[in-house]
């Protein structure tokens, strides 16, 4: 009997029926940087389907030999592993399953040709199309795979799916109007929305540590817990993203999606089963319990937000966010903001969640931190000097992925004195072997047809009507009144005064 966990895990895992993976946007950043590498380490562990091919798609013309170089060259540059990917044995079987079909997205023969692509290939499986195109172009090719017979299974076996990147809408209105497109062709079991943070090992840890074990869920909850304080920061600035993120902002691109689904699995109730629309519906009851973000009365809102200005990160001078390239001088775009939300449920009355994401941070981290109330009697205040520093349950989601808790103990002397201690848990050390990567899990279980680590329709529904109000406020406000922070520091005052309100402070990472 093997006493590795992992590989016992692995023994069991079930692997997906025959099928092809159709890739729109096969030339793009996200699947040579994602996709094709994330395929490559699936292959490696023997995970993809014994029938598996990938057909790519895109306007540039390569053929069939060019898409296998770029395959090639994306996983030398980008699959993080040893020895050189690209040119083993595992890389070639799968090159030799890839195809490619170049063409126009607005021409209806560019979707026959994919048809017909995957007649030839697999007649007998499933398609998985992946959307990894610009946003604007979703709606078009969901239509025309509606429009070529693509969306509609012939029988169980030969299945038809499709993953949609981020972001899903820029707002209320247009996430809607997506949705409205994609059900006229789909069903929602047909549809995986893809939050790549659902897909971290970490956060879907955070389902294990609730709900199997006894001893954190009867702590969990506005009785013992003071606030849940939740931080995405990044060292990186806008890269080469300017086009996007200018009409984005940190609210849109990792609030609206990756804080909330977090958020949602810290708050949500326990699930009857673990199966994807139990677990769905209870991370959807915790995002309607939301307070609104705006009051309605005076406008105000519970969002600070705020912009890097020129500084030093790592040590290298790095230029504000308003000289970087495709960025406007003027720009009143937000690269941090925090918030704070109130959560109106049985379980969360009176707790106050905090948010924070930024780029150009000191730290790259992501991490949620619940603070447990502290003991009713500080009985130890006449003897020991340090004050008692309140029990936190961290969980890491990135980098050093782990779980912590922090707790008083005796500082070992003469003397009744006490000190913060850490006891950790490092997925690491505990389990060796590596971590698969967010792509790996979610690719794997849309081929599988499991949706219960993708985002339902009603949860990016629920979610942008919370954001919206907020986007709103903001278009009124002043253009020159964004506060900025300077890159490399801990964001700016605005956030600190968001907590001291509250008596509270964030933590310091
Ligand atoms: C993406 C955002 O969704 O997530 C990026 O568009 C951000 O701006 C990234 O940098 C962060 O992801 P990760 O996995 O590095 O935390």
């Amino acid at each position: 009997m093997s006493s590795n966990p992992l590989q016992d895990g692995l023994r069991l895992e079930p692997t997906p029926g025959p099928t092809t993976l159709v890739i729109f946007g096969a030339s793009g950043d996200l699947t040579r940087r994602k996709l094709l590498p994330a395929l490559y380490k699936l292959s490696r562990g023997q995970r993809l389907p014994a029938r598996f091919s990938v057909i790519g798609v895109s306007r540039d013309a390569m053929g069939d030999d060019g898409f296998r170089t770029l395959f090639r060259e994306s996983l030398r540059e980008f699959a993080d592993v040893k020895g050189v990917p690209g040119e083993d044995a595992v890389a070639k079987s799968l090159a030799e399953r890839m195809h490619y079909v170049s063409g126009d997205f607005n021409d209806p023969a560019l979707f026959e040709r994919v048809s017909a692509a995957l007649q030839g290939i697999n007649s007998e499986g499933g398609a998985l199309f992946y959307l990894a195109i610009p946003p604007g172009a979703y709606a078009n090719v969901i239509e025309r795979l509606g429009a070529a017979g693509l969306s509609k299974a012939a029988s169980p076996e030969q299945w038809r799916r499709v993953i949609v990147e981020k972001p899903f809408g820029t707002d209320l209105d247009t996430a809607r109007e997506l949705n409205q497109i994609v059900h006229r062709h789909f069903d929602e079991a047909q549809v995986f929305r893809i939050d790549h943070y659902l897909g971290k090992e970490t956060v879907q840890n955070l389902l294990v540590f609730r709900f199997a074990n006894g001893m954190f869920e009867p702590i969990w909850n506005r009785r013992y817990i003071d606030h849940v304080q939740i931080t995405a920061a990044e060292t990186v600035g806008v890269e080469q993203r300017a086009r996007y993120y200018e009409g984005a902002g940190a609210l849109r691109d990792m609030v609206q999606n990756h804080l909330m689904q977090l958020l949602s699995l810290v708050a949500m109730e326990p699930p009857i089963a673990f199966t994807a629309d139990g677990v769905r519906d209870r991370k959807m009851d915790a995002l309607l319990s939301i307070q609104p973000l705006v009051d309605e009365s005076s406008g105000t809102t519970q969002v600070v937000r705020a912009q890097y200005a020129a500084g030093w990160v790592a040590g290298a001078e790095v230029p504000g966010y308003r000289e970087e390239p495709g960025v406007s001088p003027a720009s009143t775009t937000e690269t941090f903001v925090a918030l704070r939300m109130q959560l109106d449920s049985w379980r969360w009355a009176g707790v106050p969640f905090y948010l924070r994401t930024g780029k150009r941070l000191p730290k790259r981290t992501t991490e949620i931190a619940i603070q447990l109330r502290r003991p009713p009697l500080e009985i130890f205040k006449r003897v020991s000097p340090t004050s008692v520093a309140p029990n936190l349950l961290i969980i890491n989601v990135q980098p050093d992925e782990g779980i912590s808790v922090r707790f008083e103990a005796k500082l070992p002397g003469t003397r009744m004195q006490l000190a913060p201690v850490m006891m950790n848990f490092r997925y690491g050390t505990a389990f060796g072997g590596s971590v698969p990567e967010a792509y790996e899990t979610l690719l794997l279980d849309a081929m599988l047809g499991d949706p219960t680590l993708f985002a339902r329709h009603d949860f990016v529904e629920a979610s942008w009507s919370l954001i919206t109000p907020v986007h709103d406020a903001w278009s009124t406000e002043q253009a020159a009144a964004i506060p900025t922070y300077e890159a490399g520091e801990w964001a700016p005052a605005e956030a600190d005064a968001l907590m001291a309100r509250d008596g509270r402070r964030w933590r310091t990472l």
